[in-house]
């Protein structure tokens, strides 16, 4: 296993939209575990393949405290929503950066483990929070695109200082 190296923005590698997985070997499930030991030793709570120059439909997450709950989706797609959440989120790809962003409260997911085997998986909370966060990035999305244009401005601008003050 090895620990692999994070895009952050804004990196155009972010806005890459990721394919379906279609072989379900070794490849894969080495892959799955360099993103745990990444996303786990970075200290989060989720990670997608984008986010390690990978772009294939596979995300990672974990948010129990003592790293006990790990959730892995290949080819997911979210069958359905329901309800409103406003939730503080954080990114890997952000360091530091923290926003709130509204997404669903519930959301229904369609995916394959890594064997391909289908399965149905639902969420709700902080849990359906981070699965729409990851799905997003395999999209080519990341979360301050859903601010407005002046909370965006303001939050790159402190990025931006606190490149500065860390270079
Ligand atoms: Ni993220």
């Amino acid at each position: 296993m090895s620990v692999l190296s994070i895009i952050e923005f804004p990196d155009s590698r972010l806005r890459i939209k990721a394919s379906p997985v279609t072989r379900f070997d070794s490849e894969l499930d080495q892959l799955v575990h360099n993103m745990y030991q990444t996303m786990y030793s970075a200290q989060g709570v989720g990670l997608a393949a984008t986010q390690v120059n990978v772009p294939q439909q596979v995300l990672v997450i974990d948010m129990s405290e003592n790293r006990s709950e790990a959730l892995t989706l290949v080819n997911a797609r979210i069958a359905q929503r329901e309800g409103t959440q406003v939730y503080k989120e954080g990114c890997l790809s952000f360091p530091g950066m923290y926003a709130q962003v509204t997404r669903a409260l519930k959301v229904k997911v369609e995916a394959c483990d890594t064997r391909g085997k289908s399965f149905v998986y639902q969420a709700e909370g902080p849990l359906a929070v981070a699965i729409q966060h990851e799905m997003d990035h395999l999209e080519g999305k990341v979360f301050i695109d859903y601010l407005s244009p002046l909370k965006r401005a303001m939050l790159l601008k402190r990025m931006e200082k606190q490149r500065k003050a860390s270079a």
